[in-house]
């Protein structure tokens, strides 16, 4: 995560622009005066610097919720503001001259817009959700050039290793996306997935609701699969395999095949090392047999004018609203010239989405982005407009 420790942090005038960076305006946390946000925009990407202040000096890093595609533009609008501001900086990670080649010339790094706004294909598609160190998933993009793969990951060095290696082999037939899966698979439409690997997932024994299998994921992997489309789910963990097993079986009209110990056309890191340790690795692969309907999302994310006062919406913060098959929490509020600004998440308990939300005396819009328009958004966005409204 790039970051600038500075001795001081000093306060620039809002709105002004350095370097080709837009300082927009300044958030100020209502309830720890030690945290701030600053509104950036660079080359038309609109994201926040987080700052916070400690008893020595200060921290100057990027805001993990509104993070840009590129993480140069981070660089970029952190070493501007350093100068705008003539920070002392006593330590960072920011590199002064660059510009990062794999984040920036791969064309093949996607953001959930792209998905989002009508994707469609005409090779056969398919997903692996969670590819690590990518190995099976370079395997597989660089023997079958016909078809297209997604691949799926939350962690960024394993993201940035694997652009590196579709730039060395030259792959035109391999995006990537740095998202969460579960929360994809509600916005591709149905009928067009040939193949979903989710091999070795995180197990999450203690965290149930963060595991990638899930009913409402076998749900959305049933209506994205083309009939005769698969999910393969490859794990080492009995419990996982078990849960999984009941998970899938309680559909009506399944198919499922379960190996165990089966060989896959290449291993991944994490199979070598659970087969070093004698392992067992089990196998549950779902068939897909059924037509879906088209994905039908109705609804937008405006809002009708608040009747909370400033103050009210700052009482928000800590409280969460719970409704029929969802939530929102309030988790931050700021306070923002002329305005209040909330940090929620809200959506479905197992896939919740963080979002900021700008309050003015007479409008209520979500900021720098709208939510991903999803069945789960759409029906939190419904209840939030209650919230607001008061
Ligand atoms: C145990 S690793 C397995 C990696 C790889 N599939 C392999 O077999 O080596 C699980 C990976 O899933 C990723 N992951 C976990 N939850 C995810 C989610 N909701 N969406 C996308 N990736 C996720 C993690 O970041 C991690 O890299």
């Amino acid at each position: 995560m790039p970051h600038l420790h500075i001795e001081k942090f000093k306060e620039i005038t809002f709105p002004s622009e350095h370097d080709g960076v837009s300082f927009n305006f300044i958030a100020d946390n209502i309830n720890h005066n030690n945290e701030k946000l600053i509104a950036v925009t660079v080359e038309g990407d609109d994201f926040f610097l987080l700052l916070k202040e400690e008893e020595n000096r200060s921290l100057l890093k990027s805001d993990k919720l509104t993070r840009p595609a590129s993480i140069y533009n981070v660089h970029k609008a952190l070493l501007a503001y350093a100068k705008k501001a003539n920070l002392n900086v006593i330590a960072s990670n920011v590199p002064e001259q660059e510009k990062n080649v794999h984040l920036e010339d791969v064309n093949a790094l996607k953001n959930i817009e792209y998905f989002a706004s009508s994707f469609t294909t005409d090779k056969e598609l398919r997903v692996e959700v969670g590819f690590g160190s990518g190995r099976h998933l370079l395997h597989q993009a660089a023997n079958n050039p016909e078809i297209l793969f997604i691949g799926i990951e939350i962690h960024r060095p394993s993201i940035e290793q694997v652009l590196k290696q579709i730039t060395i082999q030259k792959l035109d037939n391999l995006l990537v996306l740095d998202y969460d899966a579960r929360l994809f698979m509600e916005l591709i439409p149905s009928n067009i997935v040939g193949k979903i690997y989710v091999h070795f997932p995180v197990p999450w024994d203690k965290k149930p609701h963060r595991r990638v299998i899930s009913t409402t994921f076998i749900e959305e992997a049933r209506r994205v699969l083309k009939v005769g489309g698969q999910l393969e789910l490859r794990t080492d963990s009995e419990n996982y395999y078990a849960y999984s097993y009941e998970t899938f079986i309680a559909f009506n009209k399944t198919t499922l095949y379960i190996n165990k110990n089966k060989d896959i056309v290449i291993s991944s890191k994490y199979e070598d090392r659970w087969k070093k340790m004698e392992k067992n690795i089990y196998d549950v692969t779902m068939i897909n047999e059924e037509d879906s309907p088209i994905l039908s999302l109705e609804g937008d994310f405006t809002f009708s004018k608040p009747n909370l006062s400033k103050t009210d919406l700052a009482k928000l913060h800590s409280q969460t609203k719970k409704f029929d098959g969802g939530f929102i929490h309030f988790e931050r509020a700021y306070k923002i010239k002329d305005a209040v600004m909330l940090r929620i998440s809200m959506g479905s308990f197992d896939r919740p989405e963080h979002l900021y939300l700008i309050v003015k005396d007479d409008s209520v819009e979500y900021f720098p982005s709208l939510p991903l328009k999803s069945k789960s958004n759409l029906l939190a966005h419904k209840f939030l407009d209650k919230v607001i409204h008061g």
